[in-house]
């Protein structure tokens, strides 16, 4: 991440006022997990909070002699311990009697289903495990893995943690460029995935991506294929004799019984990549006890776990949502869980309401761009569902704007479910900004105060904290569980990148601000901010506003070089289904900004486009818009979802100018 050097190091400014508040309902606070006072509990010894925690929700095979060593920035948790995380997420709740309890409802898109139970995810991962020992991997070996959402993907995820083989999951949407980077950094052994997946409708073949990206990477002896498409990818899918074996042929026949590996507490349970604009992609390393600690915790808490519960998160698992809250969190807290593997609108925008209705869904998490896109349609199609079974509604990824806040809470949460707006980074591992439900009142577009325990401020470019009522940069000020270990080989890269902007302090590369009630509202990486006549001016502030119009489904705004006021706004705008994008609208979109947050925020530019560019986890790309903008040429697009888009924006009738 980087500062731009020739912006002041002042605060953000301060534009949007949301003042409307909602308060915990007492009969959900009455049966709540959170209670108000973890968080002083949490104050007094950080900690003995987390040891305490750590004894009572692992199960160690090897208790723990020190809570924390922290040689800042490294930091290693419960030394000493020894436990096996996969052990922890499904054997305990066999041998407790939860056998036959579901993890998984997955859901095909074609609309096959299956059922997991808590003993079959337990044969599953066994044979797995038996399976990669048998192709040779052993502890500490790096394995990748590039799947589309099928159940074999967390059955992947938890044979590797079960054998001590750090996993580096890869999306299924990116390039065989993307995957060769990852596997080329990790040196992975093996490569699982699939043939292919469905998405929208039509079988998408995986496993030629994977073929490509063998032929520039020398690592790798073995791939791991699962037939999901079979015949209905053309052609078949060739098989490298000697390299690439069936999952079928090799997992099914393994002994359905295998025993854990007890590992060190800072044992590295996965890679992540998160990709920076330009340079080569960081390789974030979670590890195993502090990782499970925090992710269980949180899950428990935030989305206010019950045995009963069916609870989904709507994210692809290769992202760190996916990780944190679709695999490692909700199976140590043995929970049932929904696992879909196509998009929101096959068949139709229904598909989602029509999960929830059917297996009578309890909690819903999911992102804002998620949440714009069904507001964009309109909601009858939710409001033909039963969606009663809603009880908690979770938001990840961006800031949510307050009208989309405001729509999820009345279309989806029936005017009652919380509504936890958590934020966090794959760098974090856990959320670490969120209400509590039942604890927490909410504001819309405020992830409200830092987790129990968590330590989070907002700075000024010295370092200071920022009085109430104003903007800055988002820091975190002491270590937690789950936070990353490094940067896979670069340990100086891990330095530069996150601790030497303000010493001592983690810096985020988000704004944020702090209202008069000390309520936090992020802003977006602060490589985002603009600056207007000297006016840092965040861009989700002035999306929040255009969204807040009825016309607008969803918005992007950018920077863009001017001569005048160093950069001008330029604004992306979706209009709703079944609005015409014209210029009186233009105008009246500019007026509603410049009414809305000040005249400064007012757009100078505004173009209507029928799409965003975003990443295959749902956040806009602003580079590639500020490329567009600026009439440059695009830079790195290998992140991007759907290539399509940028070309639809170019073909778009022009941007109309002020
Ligand atoms: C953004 C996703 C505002 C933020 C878990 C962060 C958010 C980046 C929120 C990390 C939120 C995530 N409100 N912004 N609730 N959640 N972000 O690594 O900019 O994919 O730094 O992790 O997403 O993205 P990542």
């Amino acid at each position: 991440m980087s500062l731009d050097p020739n912006l002041p190091p002042s605060e953000i400014e301060n534009l949007l006022a949301e003042d409307r508040t909602f308060p915990p309902d007492p009969d959900f606070t009455a049966q709540a997990n959170a209670t108000v006072d973890l968080y002083a509990q949490a104050e007094a010894d950080p900690e003995a909070f987390w040891a305490a925690l750590a004894r009572e929700r692992i199960d160690w095979a090897e208790d723990f002699h020190t809570t924390l060593e922290w040689d800042l920035p490294f930091a290693r948790w419960f030394i000493g311990g020894k436990l096996n995380i996969a052990y922890n997420c499904v054997d305990r709740h066999v041998e407790r009697g939860l056998g036959d309890k579901v993890a998984y409802h997955w859901i095909g898109e074609p609309g096959d289903t299956r059922r997991i139970t808590f003993a079959d995810l337990q044969r599953e991962v066994s044979r797995a495990a038996n399976a990669l020992i048998e192709l040779g991997i052993t502890t500490g070996d790096r394995v990748a893995i590039y799947m589309p959402m099928i159940p074999e993907l967390p059955i992947a995820m938890l044979a590797c943690a079960r054998i001590g083989a750090p996993h580096t999951v890869v999306f299924g949407g990116f390039s065989a460029e993307a995957l060769s980077d990852r596997i080329n950094d990790a040196e992975a052994k093996l490569v699982i995935t699939a043939d292919g997946g469905w998405r929208r409708g039509k079988p998408a073949a995986l496993k030629p991506a994977v073929d490509d990206a063998l032929a520039m990477t020398t690592s790798v002896t073995h791939t791991l294929v699962v037939r999901r498409v079979g015949d209905a990818v053309d052609g078949g899918t060739a098989m490298v004799e000697g390299r690439d074996v069936w999952w079928h042929d090799i997992v099914d026949r393994q002994d359905d019984r295998h025993d854990p590996v007890p590992l060190d507490s800072e044992h590295m349970l996965y890679l992540l990549y998160t990709s920076g604009t330009t340079a080569k992609p960081k390789g974030i390393m979670h590890t195993t006890a502090g990782y499970l600690l925090g992710t269980s915790f949180t899950h428990e808490q935030i989305f206010d776990i019950k045995p009963d519960d069916v609870y989904w998160c709507a994210a692809d698992v290769g992202w760190v949502t996916g990780h944190s809250y679709i695999v490692y969190g909700p199976l140590a807290n043995a929970t049932t869980s929904i696992l879909y593997e196509g998009t929101p609108d096959t068949p139709d925008w229904s598909r989602w309401w029509q999960i929830i209705e059917d297996y009578k869904v309890s909690i819903l998490y999911c992102a804002p761009t998620a949440i714009r896109a069904h507001m964009k349609q309109g909601p009858q199609y939710a409001q033909a569902h039963d969606l009663s079974t809603l009880r908690v509604l979770g938001s990840v990824g961006e800031p949510i704007n307050p009208e989309a806040w405001l729509w999820y809470h009345e279309h989806i949460g029936g005017g009652r479910a919380p509504i936890v707006d958590t934020w966090w980074q794959t760098e974090t591992g856990m959320i670490m900004i969120t209400p509590l439900p039942g604890v927490t009142t909410t504001k819309p577009g405020s992830a409200t105060f830092p987790f129990p325990g968590v330590g989070a401020d907002v700075v000024d470019g010295e370092g200071n904290p920022v009085p109430l009522g104003s903007g800055g940069y988002l820091v975190l000020t002491r270590p937690w569980p789950a936070m990353l270990r490094g940067i896979y080989g670069d340990p100086e890269r891990y330095r530069q990148t996150y601790w030497s902007r303000f010493p001592g302090m983690y810096f985020a590369g988000d704004g944020a601000r702090r209202d008069a009630d000390g309520y936090l509202w992020l802003l977006g990486r602060v490589d985002d901010v603009m600056n207007v006549s000297g006016h840092r001016i965040s861009t989700i502030e002035v999306e929040s506003a255009l969204v807040d119009h009825k016309a607008v489904a969803e918005a992007a705004v950018v920077g863009k070089t001017d001569p005048i006021t160093g950069q001008a706004i330029f604004a992306f705008v979706i209009p709703k289904v079944g609005v015409e994008a014209n210029d009186a609208l233009a105008a009246e979109l500019r007026n509603h900004v410049a009414k809305a947050i000040g005249p400064i925020a007012k757009p100078k530019f505004l173009m209507f486009t029928p799409d965003l560019p975003k990443t295959r986890s749902g956040k806009i790309m602003r580079r590639l818009l500020r490329d567009i903008g600026e009439g440059r040429q695009l830079g790195d697009t290998t992140t991007l979802a759907d290539g399509g888009v940028v070309e639809a924006i170019r073909a778009s009738s022009g941007s109309a100018e002020e």
